[in-house]
């Protein structure tokens, strides 16, 4: 930890935070404030977190942290300490597509691409939790259900009735 002087009088107490990014170790420096989404594009340089609403509300920042789908805007970097982070990188490569991605790209599902990234990555979520389950099986799955995008993301996404 260290303090740093950030103009006038104020003093900003930066600290290392480090994690598992995507299966590999990584650290970085952090202030009381930064969010996880923004250290994971500004310093580790992972572009498929994007920065859209900043408030929780378009799920395009979404990664894994220990397999739970969370928005990186909403979450502070500091407490990233020792968890595992995962990003659309971490789930496939463009030379060994994840299934979802394939099928993401088979069904051009993309749309512009500004959100897709954390669609994909709450649909793993939700698939790795309900291995067994598809939405269109589960008798329980209302229709209004079926037509929310899975990731709550600015989605026009609609699955047939
Ligand atoms: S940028 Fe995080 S939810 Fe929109």
């Amino acid at each position: 930890m260290c303090a740093a002087r950030a103009g006038g009088d104020s003093t900003i107490t930066m600290q290392t935070v480090s994690f598992t990014l995507n299966g590999k170790p990584v650290a970085a420096m952090v202030g009381p404030v930064d969010s996880l989404r923004d250290v994971l594009r500004e310093k580790l340089h992972v572009y498929s977190v994007k920065a859209g609403c900043g408030q929780g509300g378009c799920g395009s920042c979404t990664v894994l942290v220990s397999g739970d789908p969370i928005v990186s805007c909403l979450m502070p970097a500091r407490v990233a300490e020792g968890l595992e982070i995962i990003t659309l990188e971490g789930i496939g490569t463009p030379a060994q597509l994840h299934p979802l991605q394939q099928a993401f790209y088979d069904n051009f599902a993309a749309q512009c691409g500004f959100c897709t990234a954390g669609m994909i990555t709450v649909a793993k979520a939700l698939l790795d939790r309900n291995a067994r389950r598809s939405w269109r099986r589960s008798p329980g799955t209302s229709a209004a259900a079926r037509a929310t995008c899975p990731s709550s993301a600015l989605c026009r996404m609609r699955r047939p009735a």
